[in-house]
């Protein structure tokens, strides 16, 4: 094993504190910030730990739990809980406090920003009552947590307060050996200036709760001016607008004079592999999320997608799969559709990039080039399968890696050193189809000549991100791009499945996929309507949003913009650039070849209705830096802010209507508790559309939540169940509030439309809201209005959420996070499936979805996957113990876990349990 740490980073000082106190042997590697060291991640990711099966832990909290597992201290639920609070509440704080300290000079400001977490954990540890966070024994979570605090609470100029529990036990886990050490090798006995660097490479800290004031951050105290509270009580009694309703539409949906016109993609997904989670977060339903947004304003929105269908991949999986090509299209965008049906995605229209406009405007845009002189010729040595009569896209070549002889080395990198390779430069290459040794043929081509088209592109770049919303990360890679200066880029390929080249000396050849697809955009766009050219050729009066995953930018807002502007047609070019980061699957990346993640097929077999699905990926989505997907944190949201937070509200106050009321929303007379609530529900409203109009898509999510917890605690307070029961002056007040919350009800019902479409449109059914309800955003920064006005009769009140239970989401984490054992299927592994695709998360598979593998002559593929997955790590486990030579008994003990479960494997697989390798005893 082997950790890799750097200074400075306070994740790193948790792991080396783990290491220290379990005292577990493994080579620590400093290295700088910079340095890549997981090899599938395209950012550092530090620290991180190498294992000995080859895999990498890279969240440091999961490092810690595995490393007190190797030593025998399974971590507890409670201990998990911590974790996670670590991860989540008190990492959002820190993270920000350190930001104000070290990088804006605010210290004087951190402790309004960390006494929420502070707080609650010295009152837990008090409750608690025992010298650690989970007991009288020293866990994961004391390491764990000392390490993040370590860096603020050991230094006294932030003044941060006494609190007694919570400073007796950091004493107490700091004056370890172990601690003081690890803080030793880490921080360098420098105070927080030593963590500069680290903090300057992390995405600057969003506040959660509020924009401006930190103060205002904690939730409920914000104070809440007398002039907010008129204000908003005037506003309360205003109408909305009733005509015409946001949401209507008609079709052909074209660009209007006058009226926000605004043209929004997500990059086309490839046709030939089923997205992911992470796939699907990254840009449909991100977009989708944007679009419902935007018809709520009232913005002229058309929204467009479709398959992007062209390649070898294509080519691969239809040679695979026995079809031809066009039939490989035709059954995935198929599946594509059906899957962006299930998730509620609301294009108007989702198209595919193999169709006629497709040929008849990238040939227009390529014959432009060529007039315009930004097209030259080059000659190109490539490999090519004699046996297959093909040459051989990079990625479908293998061989000896030329810098560290990694055998398994592909055409364009290798994954063992990461670096990127040249594919005629690849030692020993072979075919990945047919394993035959390809040969090196030159061939002509045409290269877009991006040099002389820099110029041009910098000037319109520099105003397209300082106008527009770029993410941070898409003006970064950008620049990066620029930076290092142009290249020209090959378009033509020598392939089949393909947009044709036109030209005659060309005419064997093919465009380029990532020539050819954002092209598409424009073709389905004019496959949906014959007015395209209003959309497409308007830059004055579009806005252009284009939707996507990261690993897209370059291709966005370098590549194809030069093709447009070289074609000099007047094309709209791309106003705002929203890039997500990565989403990974629990601790590790998707992957389907592994069978490792959940897949957009698979989601609705799960039993999760789709808008839960929307609410999770939504709240946990990749914005600003890597997030992930976790099973247990998808129970605990929905169990904690859907069912016990927001459904609980919403049902509260509809039930109070039905049970007090006879159905009849009651008379209300503001006092002024009502009015502040009025004024808090509208300033979320306000800083929900403040984020949504920036496309902060997961912050925005946050404010929803809120009201619905200012509502939740304006019931508490004000028990109209007990009121109801009392004099004229107490039943009217349980009117009044019974018909606030109902109205915030209404309201939170169309924040959250774009997030989860069904579950809106349920809370207004429940409450018979008039149509005009949905209005409520139109102008401006939004405005809350009594919908339900008194005498409403509203309709029949049902619980809007379910709880997810621990077995349940148990069995789901097994059956998605398995492993397929390694010498199976035969078949799938000298294919192509680990090839074609550019993107780095997906690997295209022909496997059938976990869900569907049936059970056949007591074989049971799926448990044996789960079991290879605990085999393996069972063998991580004993080899780390034997390594740092722990004691006997803990080393029998758990090889005698290891046996057994190879034991069930066996039994899994239909073979004999005796069959199961054993290594035979030396005594
Ligand atoms: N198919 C690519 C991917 O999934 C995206 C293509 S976007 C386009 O990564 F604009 F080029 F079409
Ligand atoms: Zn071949």
């Amino acid at each position: 094993m082997k950790l890799f740490v750097t200074e400075g980073n306070p994740h790193c000082l948790k792991v080396v504190a783990a290491l220290e106190m379990t005292g577990i042997q493994c080579d620590i590697q400093y290295v700088n910030h910079e340095e890549t060291v997981v090899p599938f991640l395209s950012h550092p990711a530090l620290p991180a730990l190498l294992l000995p099966s080859g895999q990498h832990l890279f969240s440091s909290n999961a490092i810690c739990r595995y490393l007190f597992e190797v030593n025998g201290q399974e971590s507890s639920d409670h201990c998990n809980q911590w974790l996670e609070w670590e991860a989540t509440d008190l990492q959002h704080a820190l993270l920000q406090a350190l930001h104000m300290a070290v990088l804006q000079g605010k210290g004087s400001e951190v402790s309004k920003v960390l006494q929420g977490p502070l707080n609650y954990l010295d009152q837990s540890l008090s409750k608690g009552n025992t010298p650690y966070l989970t007991g009288e024994a020293v866990s994961v979570a004391d390491v764990v947590l000392w390490a993040a605090l370590y860096p603020v609470l050991s230094d006294s100029s932030l003044a941060l307060g006494e609190r007694n529990s919570l400073k007796a036990w950091f004493d107490r886990v700091a004056a370890m050996h172990s601690c003081q050490s690890a803080a030793q090798k880490v921080l360098q006995g420098k105070d927080l200036q030593g963590m500069k660097s680290y903090l300057q490479r992390q995405p600057a800290p969003q506040s959660r709760q509020c924009n401006s004031n930190p103060a205002e951050c904690e939730e409920g105290e914000r104070a809440v001016s007398e002039e907010e509270m008129e204000a908003a009580a005037l506003t309360w009694g205003k109408s909305l607008n009733a005509s015409p309703l946001a949401t209507d539409r008609q079709h052909p949906i074209l660009p209007q004079e006058g009226n926000r016109n605004i043209l929004l993609t997500s990059a086309l997904p490839y046709v030939n592999n089923v997205p992911h989670l992470g796939n699907i977060i990254g840009c449909v339903l991100s977009a989708d999320v944007f679009s419902r947004y935007g018809r709520l304003r009232g913005w002229n929105l058309l929204f467009v997608c479709g398959t992007d269908e062209y390649g070898t991949a294509t080519e691969n999986k239809a040679r695979e799969e026995g079809l031809t090509p066009q039939q490989i299209c035709d059954k995935y965008h198929t599946i594509h559709s059906s899957i962006y049906d299930w998730f509620q995605i609301d294009f108007d229209f989702f198209g595919r990039t193999t169709t006629e406009k497709q040929t008849e405007i990238a040939q227009d845009i390529f014959w432009r080039l060529h007039k315009h002189g930004f097209l030259v010729e080059d000659t190109v040595e490539q490999l090519r399968c004699e046996n297959c009569q093909r040459f051989l896209a990079d990625r479908f070549v293998e061989g000896n890696c030329p810098h560290c002889s990694y055998p398994e080395a592909r055409g364009d990198q290798c994954d063992k050193c990461g670096r990127l390779i040249n594919a005629v430069e690849l030692r020993e290459p072979q075919c990945k189809v047919c394993k035959q040794t390809p040969v090196i043929r030159s061939s002509k081509h045409l290269f877009l000549d991006l040099p002389k088209l820099e110029t041009q592109l910098s000037q319109w770049l520099e105003k397209s991100t300082s106008t527009g919303d770029w993410t941070a990360n898409a003006k970064q890679i950008t620049r990066s791009w620029l930076r290092d200066g142009l290249k020209p880029r090959c378009i033509t390929r020598d392939l089949q499945w393909g947009t044709p080249v036109p030209h005659p000396d060309f005419k064997e050849k093919v465009f380029y996929v990532w020539f050819d697809a954002p092209i598409g955009y424009l073709s389905i766009t004019a496959n949906y309507t014959d007015e395209w050219e209003k959309w497409w050729k308007n830059p004055d009066q579009v806005e252009l949003y284009n939707f996507m995953a990261k690993d897209n930018v370059p291709f966005h807002s370098v590549v194809f913009p030069c093709s447009l502007l070289g074609a000099q047609d007047n094309y709209t070019l791309v106003s705002h650039l929203v890039a997500t980061e990565y989403l990974n699957y629990e601790d590790t990346k998707f992957s389907k070849s592994r069978g490792v993640g959940v897949f957009g097929d698979m989601a609705k077999d799960t039993g999760i209705p789709s808008d839960v699905w929307r609410f999770y990926l939504l709240y946990v989505r990749p914005e600003g830096q890597d997030s992930a997907f976790s099973w247990a944190d998808m129970a605990l949201k929905n169990n904690s802010e859907l069912l016990n937070n927001l459904g609980n509200f919403i049902n509260r106050g509809g039930m109070f209507v039905t049970k007090f009321f006879e159905g009849y929303v009651p008379a209300m007379e503001l006092q002024q508790e009502d009015k502040r609530l009025l004024a808090l529900v509208g300033w979320e409203l306000q800083q929900y559309i403040q984020l949504m109009d920036k496309v902060k898509i997961r912050d925005a999510l946050k404010h929803i939540l809120n009201i619905s917890r200012h509502g939740n605690q304006y019931i508490q307070v004000n028990e109209p169940w007990k009121k109801i029961k009392g004099g004229d002056t107490e039943r009217q007040r349980a009117g009044t509030v019974t018909g606030v919350s109902v109205n915030i009800a209404c309201l939170l019902s169309v924040m959250l439309l774009p997030y989860m479409p069904t579950v809106s449109q349920t809370i207004r059914d429940q409450l018979n809201a008039p149509p005009s309800c949905i209005n409520t955003m139109l102008q401006g920064t939004g405005s809350f209005v009594c919908t339900l006005r008194a005498g409403h009769h509203i309709g029949t009140v049902s619980p809007l959420f379910q709880k997810l239970e621990v077995d349940q989401i148990e069995a789901l984490k097994k059956r998605f996070g398995g492993q397929q054992p390694e010498d199976e299927p035969p078949k799938k592994k000298t294919t192509a499936q680990n090839a074609a695709s550019a993107q780095p998360a997906a690997v295209p598979d022909t496997a059938a979805p976990a869900a569907e593998v049936a059970t056949v002559n007591g074989v049971d593929p799926e448990k044996a996957r789960q079991l290879t997955q605990a085999v393996t790590e069972q063998g991580d486990k004993v080899r780390a113990l034997k390594a740092q030579k722990a004691e006997k008994a803990v080393i029998t003990a758990e090889v005698a876990k290891l046996l057994d479960l190879k034991k069930q494997l066996a039994v899994a697989e239909g073979k004999s349990p005796e069959s199961a390798p054993q290594k035979s005893k030396k005594k």
